[in-house]
């Protein structure tokens, strides 16, 4: 089967000084929810437009569902849904009226699938569009996304502005697209918003793309504080040089450190002495995000990124 999305070399400059997108070299395996992240001006919205032939490139290729987003874009425009993150709506017409007419355009409906899906995300269909708010409008966006049962969705913010509870129903419909083997590609700013539902996520800053990770991956490279408290006397020699171990101190009994990745090298030397107690703090995923995000100084994960780009 081929990528859901593949791009490589992905380039587009705006004229000669407003920078898109450079060199991104992004592939989405089918069947996944994929998390675009990255701030403001990063260029999501960019690669999104990229994908679906709005905007073309300056250089590179790229790829929808095995086929060429230009030569091909008719046959992916029936088989992938976009939302984008402002919606301009016919908004004269009403949710319903919308959402027959978006229906007609592709053909068959099933109409009480859509019905549910208005349902669940609570959406008034009898109220006209350009009267509903931001989080209502997202909602037409979404219906008429869904609805159609894509191959592939690509939703640029689709979280922004729906209130909690609909932010959970939007996320059990991702979750039954993907165990129907579909594709969800979802951008956001926030990686704890998106960060139960995904699969993997990339992570875009200044127009490139710094890296493609599993959150398990993102998980495992967590800093972890450890504090373990001793009941007798420990030899701080027994600590020394433990694989992804750092700043060690050993004070009135307790032994403080950081640990990246498994605990298990530490935690067997530990073991040789009587263990009182032990603490873990767990850095957040959004620590290291934040790493990845911050300007000039990814220190650790930064290496970890450019290398897992390379
Ligand atoms: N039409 C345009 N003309 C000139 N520059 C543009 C245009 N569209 C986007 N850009 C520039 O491209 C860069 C990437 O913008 P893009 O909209 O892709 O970012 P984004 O990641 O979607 O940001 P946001 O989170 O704010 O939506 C920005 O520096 C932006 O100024
Ligand atoms: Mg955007």
């Amino acid at each position: 089967m081929p990528a859901a999305i593949e791009t490589s070399k992905l380039t587009k400059w705006y004229g000669h000084h407003s920078r898109g997108v450079i060199d991104v070299d992004l592939v989405v395996e089918a069947g996944q929810i994929f998390g675009f992240l990255g701030p403001n001006g990063a260029g999501k919205s960019t690669t999104i437009r990229l994908l679906l032939d709005l905007i073309r490139p300056t250089s590179g290729t790229a790829r929808v569902l095995g086929l060429d987003v230009h030569r091909d874009r008719l046959a992916i425009d029936r088989r992938v849904s976009y939302v984008p993150g402002e919606l301009s709506l016919y908004g004269d017409l009403t949710g319903r009226q919308l959402l027959t007419y978006l229906g007609n355009l592709q053909g068959t409906v099933d109409e009480a699938y859509r019905d549910k899906l208005v349902e669940r995300l609570e959406l008034d269909t009898s109220r006209r569009v350009k009267t509903l708010s931001r989080g209502n409008k997202q909602k037409v966006g979404l219906v008429a996304a869904f609805m159609i049962r894509p191959e592939l969705l690509i939703l640029d913010e689709p979280t922004a502005g729906l209130d909690p509870f609909i932010q959970l129903e939007f996320e059990h419909l991702c979750e039954e697209a993907r165990g129907e083997g579909r594709t969800v590609f979802i951008s956001s700013h926030q990686l704890p918003e998106v960060e139960h539902l995904c699969d993997r996520v990339g992570i875009i800053r200044e127009g490139r793309l710094l890296a493609v990770e599993s959150i398990a991956t993102l998980k495992e490279r967590a800093l972890r504080k450890l504090e373990i408290e001793f009941g007798g006397a420990v030899d701080p020699a027994a600590f020394a040089g433990l694989p992804g171990v750092q700043d060690v101190v050993i004070e009135k009994g307790v032994l403080s450190c950081t640990v990246m990745g498994s605990l298990d090298a530490l935690v067997k030397v530990a073991a040789r002495f009587e263990v009182v107690n032990l603490r873990s703090i767990e850095t957040s995923l959004e620590e290291i995000f934040m790493a990845y995000y911050g300007a000039g100084d990814a220190t650790v994960v930064g290496k970890e990124a450019g290398h897992a780009a390379a």
